[in-house]
């Protein structure tokens, strides 16, 4: 056997402080223990992987973890992160070459970190991934002030996996229970026998989840933009009429015709609002406003988009840009343009740089050709800002 894995997710997780230890916490549709099983199911010097769980964790979740790949045993951990890989190391089968001890809060470790750990340990003894210190070090003793600068070149940070040859993490195992103490990680276990443990490139993507902040870096490196970004299209038509000011974009226009509608029949500031309303999955402005509504009997559209941005916002949407298209061969949407974009801008409240308005002619086809109507196309793009979906 070459290389057995013991992840450690016995953790209370206490410095991020969520109702969950850490390692249990979703990111997507995955508790942040799994992202790491996954990558080392696939490791191809690892046979099999040992999990270590707090005491009392429930059946169902022992479960999940044991349907994947290489793992054999789910065990509880200990008091200490020690006590906790001591639990681990017990339950491997067999002797395995190497033993890999890794943090099930470090979501993002690599086939090639977990397989560089296990070679170097297995040629030399022990092996850490770890990294250079890129910030200038300085050293005090209370916290509050400098004592002095030290030599950043001395230090490095270490991660996990940490790879032991199996024989030599007995040993060091044996150690710490003679000596009675707690060492910080396996690397500290070997260095107590006065043996040498090699470093290896770590990352630093594969960062430990330990404070809040780290939870937004991990989701961030994730690429997690999955359901926050959300991106919508509008369209809306209207007759053109004798007798009926002109609006369209929120700007009135002197022309001899205006569009025909409950409201003020602007086009594009509907096919702008159902574009918003269709990126937050809100459906569309003829659900906010039933035609058959009294309330919106001749309503500017201004105001209807003024509800639409009202309920984003309750949702936790914000608008990022909408671009829009007004499909008719007059009026030269040109001269206007600049002013629908600051009323629209406007009322979303965003700069108008993120709103695009532009006119297109049909070459005298359709009914946009003819001066039957008018259309308009919208798209919207939303970030969703406002906690949990
Ligand atoms: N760990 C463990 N058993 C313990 C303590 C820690 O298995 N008794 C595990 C954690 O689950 C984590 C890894 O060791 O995957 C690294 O420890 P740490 O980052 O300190 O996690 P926690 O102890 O859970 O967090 P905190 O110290 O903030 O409470
Ligand atoms: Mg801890």
């Amino acid at each position: 056997m070459k290389g057995v894995a013991i992840i450690v997710a016995a953790g209370k997780g206490e410095r991020l402080g969520d109702t969950v230890p850490k390692q249990f916490v979703s990111v997507r549709d995955r508790m942040i223990v799994e992202y790491s099983l996954a990558v080392f199911a696939s490791s191809p010097s690892i046979d099999s992987i040992v999990v270590v769980v707090p005491p009392g964790t429930s059946e169902g979740l022992v479960d999940r973890l044991m349907s994947y790949k290489k793992v054999d045993a789910v065990v509880p951990g200990g008091k200490t992160r020690q006590d906790s890989v001591i639990a681990g190391f017990r339950a491997v089968k067999g002797e395995p070459e190497v033993v890999l001890v890794h943090d099930g809060a470090r979501p993002l470790v690599t086939v090639e970190i977990i397989e560089s750990v296990f070679s170097e340990a297995r040629s030399k003894g022990a092996a850490i991934p770890a990294l250079n210190v890129s910030d200038a070090l300085k050293y005090s003793t209370d916290g509050i002030s400098v004592e002095k600068t030290v030599d950043r070149s001395l230090f490095y940070r270490a991660q996990t996996p940490q790879g032991v040859r199996f024989e030599l993490f007995k040993k060091a195992i044996e150690k710490v229970e003679e000596m009675e103490v707690v060492c910080a990680d396996e690397a500290q276990m070997v260095e107590l026998l006065g043996e040498k443990v090699s470093l290896v490139n770590g990352s630093e993507r594969n960062l430990k989840v330990t404070y809040p902040d780290d939870l937004v870096l991990f989701k961030a490196l994730l690429g997690d933009i999955s359901g926050r970004f959300r991106v919508g299209i509008g369209y809306d038509a209207h007759r053109l009429v004798e007798g009926r000011p002109m609006f369209l974009g929120g700007v009135e226009i002197e022309f001899e015709r205006g569009l025909l509608g409950h409201s003020d029949g602007d086009c594009a500031l509907h096919a702008i609002a159902d574009a918003l309303l269709g990126a937050a999955g809100l459906g569309d402005i003829g659900k906010l406003f039933p035609p058959g509504d009294p309330t919106i009997e001749g309503i500017s559209s201004r105001e209807i988009l003024r509800r639409v941005v009202e309920e984003l916002g309750s949702e936790g949407y914000s608008v990022i840009n909408v671009d829009c298209v007004i499909v008719c061969e007059r009026p030269r949407i040109s001269d206007y343009s600049d002013r629908m974009r600051k009323v629209v801008s406007g009322i979303l409240g965003i700069t108008p740089d993120n709103i695009s308005i532009k006119g297109k002619t049909t070459e005298g086809m359709g009914f946009e050709g003819t001066g039957e109507g008018i259309s308009s196309i919208a798209v919207a793009l939303l970030e969703h800002t406002g906690g949990d979906r």
